[in-house]
């Protein structure tokens, strides 16, 4: 077991340094909720100004005091934060929390003072949560310690949370008291000044009492580190986040279509999926999906039943179930029999079954067990409407007897329309760890969230591949343009790149004579495609530089003589084109990548061509690529139907299409020096000899290339 941060979470003794007899002060609540949560050892109040504080002996400074100290509360202004740290080095102290405020938040001269009392924990090898923070918590009965301010008294229950914002804190613990959700540990992170929230999730990792960890999330500190852990961990124990500032605040300067596409977020989503962490929006579906993950067993798949005594929630929940991407099961034929002779002749029978207003606890019964029962069911939700006349009790008792009678444990979730609480028998639901919902919305999206985990776990281990490539000739074709002072690579020599690294590409040369260009088109075979070439041509379509479908000598002359004549009077000026082989069909893609200042390379797929902005459909994973995330990408784009044949189209070569995604990624892996591309189009075709690039473009970066 990992035993790092025992000094924070288990400690024996607990010394509160700036503790305070007068109610209503941070120094005064924590103390008491020390003793009030029965701290399970010994507390020692230390303020240099009372001799007693809460009917208890209180000491000077934590050296007066005569037992070891394993943990350290510190509530004193920021400036006599450094001195104490210095007192509870000495006295031997493990673990300190600082609660204090008025460091890296508040500016330079704050993140000064933050600077120096890190300097003092590692000198003294302690483990400091904060500052600037709420507190932490461990419900476990063997230290039993609420060292927060919360008002609430925490439950106990397999919930650890962590937050980034101590303002959160209170209203989390507060929330989760009505939602009757209990946790193992709790720790407000505040500037995570020493102990990040990386260490905090390895540590609840392995603790034995926690089963499910939340997050709420500001910023990563560190997202490699959090993808190594987040990706092991998660196939233990599920991790739920939500992530404030999903909007895009600040508009970058981007040259490429990759970089335009990847607002701010895009990174966070990708991460967080492909480390198996659910995302979710608000707190409220946080703890929405906390509920289901930490009381119901999770579903085999994503087949769901739903149970109701009114058509709309029914409505409701189907299309929820639907559109989040789990199907309506299909219910067995004797499922559908013995519903319909059991239940009364209005009853619908087929999924939703609905047993109508008047369906009582009887109805109830039969149709949660038949339900249960079906093969071909893996989850359900049951909704109950309090209606006036029937007996809500005793409709709870039944579904509650149905599900302890479920041998296959199948996974319940129960939706009141109404405020649970306020259901008369609800708590019946509660004590048999069957959450329930206000609103179906909220119960299919906790019930995806199960689904998704399910999907998670049984997903087998995936690796990046490594294909053999060319990477000399890519190198010199960025060394060359960098000689050159080159910014950008495009065009035949960005083509040459993708084809050192096995990408296809379709026939290509350049030339700056018409003459030429004629007799090439001849070689390559009409029709052809004439695009401008040369240093700076970065958007050919816009600057009339791209002439498709051209059929004979002649009218390559004459999209010559006008590309010419056109580009000698533009800013790039005229210095050649290329003339390529038209490829006559499939799907025009994009693949690309842009630098994330937090989490390094995205990778980008979607649908490609001069519309891309304009249709915005593509999908970003964080680099590398494994086989499992290139599948993934295609499938999870809107268009991906075009992809899968359309309209009687042969469906495109996939294995082609994952594989130019991988080795993409692989390039990058290689190059540093890139800061971004496209591929664009990529033509997807049905298959590998008519997939091929048509177009690329490299940005590099500004910094010079690595040494060695
Ligand atoms: N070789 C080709 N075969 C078929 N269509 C092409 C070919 N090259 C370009 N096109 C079409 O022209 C569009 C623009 O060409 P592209 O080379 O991507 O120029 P740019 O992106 O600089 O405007 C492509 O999206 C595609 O529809
Ligand atoms: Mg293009």
């Amino acid at each position: 077991m990992n035993r790092e941060l025992d000094g924070v979470f288990r400690p024996r003794s607990v010394a509160v340094i700036g503790a305070s007899g007068k109610r209503g002060t941070i120094g005064h609540s924590i103390l008491h909720n020390l003793i009030e949560y029965s701290f399970n050892g010994k507390v020692f109040p230390v303020n240099p100004k009372s001799k007693v504080i809460h009917s208890i002996k209180c000491y000077s400074t934590v050296l007066d005091v005569p037992d070891a100290v394993d943990l350290a509360i510190i509530i004193v202004p920021a400036d006599h934060v450094g001195p104490i740290l210095e007192q509870c080095g000495e006295k031997g102290v493990k673990g300190v929390v600082v609660i204090s405020s008025g460091f890296k938040e508040v500016g330079p001269e704050g993140a000064a003072k933050e600077e120096a009392i890190v300097k003092i924990i590692r000198k003294y090898g302690m483990r400091m949560i904060g500052p600037n923070c709420f507190g932490v918590l461990n419900t476990d009965p063997e230290y039993s310690m609420n060292a927060t301010f919360s008002k609430a008294q925490p439950l106990r229950g397999r919930i650890g949370f962590m937050s980034q914002s101590g303002a959160l804190g209170e209203a989390i613990l507060g929330l989760a008291n009505d939602l009757n959700l209990g946790f193992s540990m709790f720790a407000s992170v505040g500037n995570k000044a020493d102990l990040s929230g990386n260490a905090i999730l390895k540590y609840w990792g392995d603790d034995p009492n926690t089963d499910v960890i939340l997050i709420y999330l500001e910023s990563f500190g560190d997202p490699r580190e959090f993808t190594r852990i987040a990706r092991d961990l998660s196939r233990k124990k599920p991790i739920v986040a939500v992530k404030a500032g999903r909007t895009d605040a600040g508009a970058r300067a981007v040259s490429s279509h990759t970089g335009v596409l990847a607002g701010l977020d895009v990174g966070t989503d990708a991460l967080l999926e492909q480390c198996g962490v659910t995302r979710v929006t608000s707190i409220d579906e946080l703890f929405d999906v906390a509920a289901a993950l930490s009381n119901q067993p999770i579903p085999k798949g994503d087949r769901i039943a739903v149970i109701t005594n009114a058509g709309g929630p029914g409505i409701l929940a189907t299309d929820a179930i639907v559109s989040l991407g789990m199907k309506m099961a299909t219910f067995d034929k004797k499922t559908t029999k013995l519903l319909r002779e059991k239940l009364p002749l209005v009853a619908s029978v087929n999924n939703p079954v609905d047993v109508i207003a008047a369906g009582g606890p009887d109805s109830y019964r039969i149709a949660m067990d038949a339900v249960l029962a079906d093969p071909n069911v893996d989850a359900v939700i049951v909704i109950f409407v309090p209606p006036v006349v029937v007996d809500h009790k005793a409709v709870i008792n039944e579904i509650v007897a149905a599900i302890d009678n479920d041998k296959n444990r199948k996974t319940v979730l129960g939706c009141f329309m109404a405020i649970p609480s306020g259901v008369a028998g609800s708590e019946q639901m509660i004590k048999h760890k069957i959450p329930v919902y206000t609103f179906p919305e909220s119960a299919a999206k906790a019930m995806s969230a199960m689904v998704r985990r399910r999907q998670w776990i049984e997903r087998p281990i995936s690796e990046p591949r490594t294909f053999k490539v060319q990477a000399k000739n890519a190198q010199k074709i960025i060394d060359d343009a960098r000689a050159d002072g080159q910014k950008s690579i495009t065009g035949s020599e960005a083509l040459a790149i993708l084809e050192a690294y096995g990408v296809s590409i379709a026939r290509s040369v350049r030339t700056d004579s018409a003459r030429e260009a004629c007799a090439v088109a001849g070689e390559i075979g009409f029709p052809v495609v004439m695009k401008a070439d040369g240093p700076g041509v970065l958007h050919k379509t816009e600057l009339g530089g791209v002439s498709t479908d051209l059929r004979s000598p002649e009218e390559v002359q004459v999209a010559f003589d006008a590309m010419k004549k056109n580009f000698s009077k533009g800013k790039t000026g005229f210095s050649g084109v290329m003339i390529q082989e038209m490829v006559p069909s499939g799907v025009e893609t994009i693949i690309g990548m842009n630098h994330d200042p937090s989490f390094g390379p995205l990778i980008m797929f979607g649908l490609g061509g001069i519309f891309v902005e304009v249709m915005k459909d593509v999908t970003f994973k964080v680099h590398p690529v494994t086989p499992h995330d290139a599948k993934e990408m295609i499938e999870s784009i809107k268009g991906y139907p075009l992809l899968n044949g359309f309209r009687g189209s042969a469906p495109v070569d996939f294995e082609c299409l994952e594989e130019t995604i991988m080795r993409l990624s692989q390039l990058v892996t290689d190059f540093p020096e890139i800061d971004s591309f496209d591929v664009n189009p990529f033509f997807a075709g049905a298959d590998r000899n008519s997939s091929k690039a048509v177009d690329a473009r490299f940005i590099l970066r500004k910094e010079p290339p690595r040494v060695g």
